[in-house]
């Protein structure tokens, strides 16, 4: 797969976050798929992120009692947002869109984000130009468009 090549990290534990989400208990063990909390993983700043509310769509019969999920939604009444630290980005000149990579390219997402379902706290990580550029040569994709790729 694609992701051993760019070398991603070894495991080591990313950021902790206002709330111990685990993607390995979610997206691993239980199996929910990536899509089900991430449908449109674009429109604009961070509403790639689920809202609270979809996490009781569960929590509500789920171990409601669990403390971490009682202060959820303590959280949740008080019309808070979560603050998620972000894991993975790009530069700030890079603008990436994810709709030409899952619509037409159909990318796994484990293509550029590897093995989430695996981490209990994601691994931070910075995508750098070459990424960008080493997987459109060897797919055969755009890499003159690398100035669109630009502000
Ligand atoms: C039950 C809901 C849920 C499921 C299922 C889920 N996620 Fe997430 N995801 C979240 C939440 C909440 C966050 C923010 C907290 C965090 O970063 O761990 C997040 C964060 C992320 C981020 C990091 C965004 C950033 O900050 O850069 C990526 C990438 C991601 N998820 C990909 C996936 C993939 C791929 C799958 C399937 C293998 C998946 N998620 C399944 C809820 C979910
Ligand atoms: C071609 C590479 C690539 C693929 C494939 C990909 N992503 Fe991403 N993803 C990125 C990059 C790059 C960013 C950081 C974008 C930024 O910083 O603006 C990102 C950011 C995210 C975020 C954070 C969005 C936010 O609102 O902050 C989520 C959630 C996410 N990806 C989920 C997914 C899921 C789910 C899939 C599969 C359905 C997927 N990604 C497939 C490259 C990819
Ligand atoms: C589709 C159903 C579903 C959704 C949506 C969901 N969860 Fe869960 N969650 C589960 C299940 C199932 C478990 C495992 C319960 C158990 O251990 O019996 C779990 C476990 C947990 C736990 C306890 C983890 C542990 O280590 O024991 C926390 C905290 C949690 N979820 C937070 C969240 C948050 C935050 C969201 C929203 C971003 C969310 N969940 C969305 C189904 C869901
Ligand atoms: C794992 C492989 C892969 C990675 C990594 C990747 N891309 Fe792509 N990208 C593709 C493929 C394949 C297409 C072509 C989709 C099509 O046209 O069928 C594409 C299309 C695009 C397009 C649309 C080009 C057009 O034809 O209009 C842009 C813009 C783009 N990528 C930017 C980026 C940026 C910026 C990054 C890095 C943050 C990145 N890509 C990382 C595989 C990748």
């Amino acid at each position: 797969m694609l992701f051993y090549y760019y070398g991603f990290p070894h495991q080591d534990i990313g950021p902790e976050q206002p709330i111990p989400f685990s993607h390995r208990v979610h997206a691993g063990t239980k199996q929910i798929a990536c899509r089900f909390c991430h449908p449109f993983p674009d429109h604009g700043p961070r509403s790639g992120l689920p809202e609270m509310s979809k996490c009781f769509f569960c929590h509500d019969y789920v171990i409601p009692t669990h403390p971490e999920i009682m202060k959820e939604k303590q959280t949740l009444t008080t019309g808070m947002p979560i603050l998620w630290k972000r894991v993975f980005y790009v530069p700030d000149y890079v603008q990436f869109n994810h709709q030409p990579h899952l619509r037409w390219a159909e990318l796994a997402c484990s293509e550029c984000h590897g093995l989430v379902e695996a981490q209990d706290r994601l691994v931070r990580r910075q995508f750098k130009m070459g990424f960008c550029i080493d997987c459109h040569q060897q797919l055969g994709a755009q890499t003159d468009c690398w100035l669109a790729c630009h502000h």
